[in-house]
C-alpha cells in the first residue's frame, strides 16, 4: 500500500463508514487473488510484424492482403466508412455497431499499387497499403489524411494455458498486446477520446482507455474519466477525419501534435500511438467535413436517442433531500420565485439503505402521490440506478436476480462481491440478453413509484477498493453475447450495456414515450440509448472549464445530450462561479443542478439576491430557446451533428479555430462565450467567417477574427449569425422564429422540426430561407414555396455598420 492508497482508503471509509470499508478491504483482497489464480501470468512474449506481403484477394468493397505474418482486410461500406481489420479480424461482433454491419460498396476495388503494394480506391477515400504493411489514407485529390505504420504485437509463446502459441497462433486471438502508431498532418489537432476534461483539443500526452470513476471530484488532467472510447476526431487543413479502434480492452492512447517548420519544408508529423493490452485489431476510418464524418458515425453506430422536451428544460438534482417534504419545499422555492423547473432527480438517499429499485418510505411515504402532484406542476421525478445488488437474502432484487443467474461470476463460477453504496454487492452481467431483458423489467417498479427518467451512474462498474483496481477483478468472467470472456473485454461496455438494458425495458414497458436516461459510464454507441452527464466534476474554476471540454468531446464522439453538474460536485461555489456554471448550463443539452451530499446547496436563491437574479435570466433565456433545442436534438437524432459544436465545426481549416476551447456553436444559429475566469467582465471571442450579432446590443461584427465583447455578470456573450432562423417561444406558448438579418446580397437560412415533445412520431424538417433585398428588407420563405407558417421576429436591422475583427 503507498500514500495513495491510504488516501483512496480515507476516502472509502468516509463515503461508506468503517464496517463497509473493512468489507472493501477484503473485497480488494479477493479481487487480487481471484486474478492471480485465474489470469496467465506474464508468459514470455514475442514480438511480431506482418511482414512482407505475399499477395491479395479481392473481396467485394476491398479484399485481404496476406503478409508473411499477418493479413490485412480492407473493406468499405457504402456511405463511405473504411473498415481495416488485421489478423483477420472483421467488424463483427461489436458492441459499437448499431445494427447489421452495414453492406460493402461493391464499386470500391482492390488493386495493386506501386512498388508491391495495394490500393483500395473509393468514392471518398483511397487507402493504399505498403508491401510491410503501412496503411495510407488518402483524400481523392491525393492529400494524405493518415499514415499508419505497421503494427506490432506480441504474442505469448506459451501461457499457463498453453494459449497464445505463435505457431498454431489462430487469426484474431485476443491474447496479444499490439500498438499501432500513425502519422498525421503537421498542423493536424486531436479531439474526441470520449470525455476528457482536459480539452477539448487533446494536448501532448497519454490517455488511458478504461472508464474509471474519479472518486469524488476531478479536475482538467485526470485521467481517465468514466467514459472513455477509442473514438479519435482528427481535424487538419488536408480534412476530418474520425477513427475508431473497435476494441474495448484497456489500452492507452498516446497523442502528440506535430509542428510545422516554418517554411524550411521540415514539418514534423502529429503522431498518434494506440496500445491495447489485447483483443482484436480492427478500426474504422471515416473522412469528410465534421458535419459528414459525424453523419457517418452515427450511422454506424445509430442515431442519439430523442429525449422528450421535459428533458432539454431545467432539472435540479440533489443527492441529500431529507425526504419528501423537502422535495416539495424545493420545488415550491422554484415556482414562488417563478424560476421554470423540469425535473427533480432523487438521488440514492431516497433508496431503502442505498438499495437500488426499493424506496426509503419513512422518508418517502408516498412517491407516487409526489410524483402525481409535481407532475400537475409540470416537474418530473427522475431517479438515480446503480448496478450494484445488496448481496443479502431477502433483497427482491437479489434473489430475483440470483434465481435469474444475472450476476457476475468469477473463474470458478461463485458471484463476484464487491462494495458500493448498499455494502456488498453483486453485479448483474448486461452483457447476457437473459440478463438485460430481466434488469429491463425492473424499471417497471421506478415506473410505479412514479418516476419519468433514469440516471445511471457507478457504472464503469465501481466497487470501492483501498487499493488496486476500483472496479470488478479483471478476471471476472461475462457472457458477452454468448460468446464468452472476461472483464478486460467487458469492462469498458459495461455501462453501455446497462444503458440497453434500461432503453430497451423502458421501450417495452412504455411503448409510446421517449426513454430518457443517463449514464455516467458509456462506449462507442452510448448514444443510442441516452446521453451523459459530467460525472464528479470539481468544483471550482477549472472544474467549469473541465464541464465544457466533456461536452464538447463527447459530441465529437456521436454522444450529443449532455452537461455537468452544475455548481460543481464537491464543494460550496462562491456566487460568482455559481452564475457562470448556470449561463453556460443553459447552452448545454443537460442543464442540470447537482452536488455531493457534503458539498452544499445549488438553488438559485442560496447564492443571494444578484445571483438569484442572474439565474433567472439565464433560466428564461433557456426557456425561450427550447424549440431550438427540441429541433437540435432532432437534428442529431436525424444527422448526428451534436447540439454543442467546436468553433471550428463549418470552417475546420481557419487553424485559429482549431485551437479554439473557450466557446462553442450551439447548432448553427449561435456561438455561446461562456466566462470561464473569475473577475471578467469582458472577454475575446474567436469568430468564424461571416457576421456575427451579440444577441444582446445588437452590435454586429464580422468574421474571421478576434473581437472583444462585453461579458457582465448578468449574461455570458451569446452572438447570432446573421442569416440564421431560429424556432423560439413566442410567450404564449407557441413557437415563433427568430431570425437575425442576413448581409446584403447572401442569403441565409435554417431549419425547424417540430415535435410533438414526446413518442415516436416521425419528423418533419422545414427549411427556411433568408434574403436581404436591396431596400433593406428581410425576407422569409419555406424553401418548399409553402406558407412560413409562424410569426417572425427579425433581429440585427439596426445596426448597419459591423465593427470589424481585429485579427
Ligand atoms: C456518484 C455520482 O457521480 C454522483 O452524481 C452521485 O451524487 C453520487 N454517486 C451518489 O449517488
Amino acid at each position: 500500500m503507498d500514500g495513495r492508497d491510504l488516501v483512496r482508503s480515507v476516502r472509502v471509509v468516509r463515503a461508506v463508514g468503517p464496517a463497509q470499508g473493512l468489507r472493501s478491504v477484503r473485497a480488494a483482497w479477493r479481487a487480487r487473488r481471484a486474478d492471480a489464480v485465474a489470469l496467465p501470468t506474464r508468459a514470455p512474449e514475442r514480438a511480431r510484424v506482418p511482414g512482407a506481403a505475399t499477395g491479395a484477394e479481392p473481396q467485394p468493397g476491398g479484399g485481404v492482403i496476406h503478409f508473411a505474418r499477418s493479413s490485412l482486410r480492407v473493406r468499405v461500406a457504402t456511405g463511405g466508412a473504411v473498415f481495416c481489420g488485421w489478423d483477420g479480424a472483421g467488424p463483427e461482433p461489436s458492441y459499437a455497431l448499431a445494427g447489421a454491419c452495414p453492406e460493402v460498396d461493391a464499386r470500391a476495388v482492390l488493386e495493386p499499387d506501386t512498388e508491391g503494394g495495394w490500393r483500395v480506391v473509393s468514392e471518398r477515400v483511397l487507402v493504399a497499403v505498403s508491401r510491410h504493411g503501412a496503411v495510407e489514407v488518402r483524400t481523392p485529390g491525393g492529400a494524405v489524411l493518415r499514415r499508419e505504420l505497421p503494427p506490432r504485437w506480441w504474442d505469448r509463446t506459451a501461457g499457463p494455458d498453453g494459449a497464445g502459441e505463435r505457431a498454431g497462433r489462430p487469426e484474431g486471438s485476443d491474447g496479444s498486446r499490439w500498438v499501432q502508431r500513425s502519422e498525421v498532418a503537421a498542423d493536424a489537432r486531436f479531439f474526441g477520446l470520449g470525455g476528457r476534461a482536459h480539452g477539448p483539443r487533446l494536448r501532448d500526452g497519454a490517455y488511458r482507455l478504461w472508464n474509471t470513476d474519479p472518486g469524488g471530484a476531478f479536475v482538467p488532467g485526470d485521467d481517465p474519466l468514466s467514459l472513455t472510447m477509442p473514438v479519435q476526431l482528427v481535424v487538419a487543413d488536408a480534412g476530418t477525419h474520425l477513427v475508431f479502434h473497435d476494441n474495448s480492452w484497456d489500452g492507452r492512447v498516446l497523442l502528440r501534435e506535430g509542428a510545422e517548420g516554418a517554411g524550411s519544408g521540415h514539418d514534423r508529423p502529429g503522431t498518434c500511438e494506440v496500445r491495447m493490452d489485447g483483443g482484436p485489431l480492427r478500426y474504422w476510418v471515416l473522412a469528410g467535413t465534421p458535419a459528414r464524418v459525424l453523419q457517418m458515425w452515427t450511422a454506424l453506430t445509430g442515431a442519439p436517442a430523442l429525449p422528450p422536451r421535459w428533458a432539454l428544460g431545467y432539472q435540479h438534482a440533489r443527492w441529500g433531500f431529507g425526504g419528501q417534504d423537502e422535495v416539495r419545499r424545493i420545488v415550491a422555492g422554484y415556482k414562488e420565485r417563478e424560476l421554470p423547473l423540469s425535473a427533480v432527480h432523487l438521488d440514492i438517499d431516497h433508496f431503502d439503505r442505498h438499495r437500488v429499485f426499493t424506496v426509503d418510505r419513512a422518508r418517502y411515504p408516498d412517491l407516487p402521490g409526489l410524483a402525481r402532484e409535481l407532475r400537475a406542476d409540470g416537474v418530473r421525478l427522475v431517479s438515480i440506478v446503480d448496478p450494484a445488488v445488496k448481496a443479502e437474502p431477502g433483497v427482491a432484487v437479489y434473489e430475483g436476480g440470483a434465481a435469474a443467474d444475472a450476476f457476475v461470476r468469477d473463474a470458478r463460477g461463485r458471484e463476484v462481491r464487491g462494495v458500493v453504496w448498499p455494502g456488498e454487492s453483486v453485479y448483474p452481467d448486461f452483457t447476457d440478453t437473459r440478463v438485460r431483458k430481466w434488469w429491463g423489467a425492473l424499471y417497471a417498479e421506478r415506473l410505479a413509484q412514479g418516476f419519468s427518467g433514469f440516471w445511471h451512474d457507478m457504472n464503469e462498474p465501481v466497487s470501492f477498493a483501498p487499493f488496486g483496481e476500483q472496479t470488478l477483478p479483471r478476471s471476472a468472467r461475462h457472457a458477452l453475447e454468448g460468446r464468452g470472456g472476461d472483464h478486460r473485454e467487458a469492462h469498458n461496455v459495461y455501462g453501455l450495456a446497462m444503458a440497453r438494458a434500461g432503453f430497451e425495458g423502458l421501450c417495452e414497458l412504455r411503448p409510446d414515450e421517449r426513454p430518457f436516461l443517463f449514464s455516467r459510464a458509456g462506449w462507442a454507441g452510448l448514444q443510442r440509448y441516452g446521453g451523459t452527464w459530467s460525472g464528479d466534476v470539481a468544483t471550482g474554476w477549472e472544474g467549469l472549464r473541465a464541464s465544457l471540454s466533456l461536452v464538447l468531446g463527447l459530441g465529437l464522439c456521436g454522444v450529443p445530450y449532455s452537461g455537468p453538474d452544475v455548481g460543481g460536485f464537491s464543494g460550496a461555489p462562491s456566487p460568482e462561479l455559481y452564475v457562470r456554471w448556470f449561463q453556460l448550463g443553459a447552452y448545454l443539452p443537460l442543464f442540470r443542478t447537482h452536488s455531493a451530499v457534503w458539498a452544499g446547496r445549488r438553488e438559485p436563491w442560496e447564492f443571494g439576491i444578484a445571483a438569484l437574479g442572474h439565474a433567472r435570466a439565464a433560466l428564461r433565456e433557456r426557456q425561450r430557446l427550447l424549440p431550438y433545442f427540441v429541433t437540435l436534438g432532432q437534428l442529431a437524432r436525424l444527422a448526428g451533428a451534436p447540439y454543442v459544436r467546436p468553433v471550428w465545426w463549418s470552417s475546420p481549416r481557419d487553424r485559429a479555430l482549431r485551437d479554439c476551447g473557450d466557446a462553442f456553436l450551439l447548432g448553427d444559429a449561435l456561438l455561446v462565450a461562456p466566462v470561464l475566469q473569475a473577475g471578467v467582465t469582458r472577454r475575446a471571442v474567436r469568430l468564424p467567417r461571416g457576421r456575427w450579432y451579440d444577441t444582446a446590443t445588437g452590435r454586429a461584427y464580422e468574421g474571421p477574427g478576434q473581437v472583444w465583447v462585453d461579458a457582465p455578470l448578468s449574461r455570458i456573450p451569446v452572438l447570432a449569425r446573421a442569416g440564421a432562423v431560429l424556432p423560439v417561444a413566442d410567450g404564449d406558448g407557441g413557437t415563433q422564429l427568430e431570425v437575425w438579418a442576413p448581409v446584403a446580397g447572401r442569403e441565409g437560412g435554417g431549419l425547424v422540426v417540430p415535435d410533438a415533445g414526446d413518442g415516436w412520431q416521425r419528423p418533419t424538417v422545414e427549411r427556411f430561407v433568408t434574403r436581404r433585398e436591396a431596400d433593406g428588407r428581410v425576407v422569409v420563405e419555406r424553401r418548399d414555396g409553402g406558407a412560413v407558417g409562424y410569426r417572425v421576429r427579425v433581429r440585427g436591422l439596426a445596426e448597419e455598420v459591423p465593427a470589424g475583427a481585429d485579427g
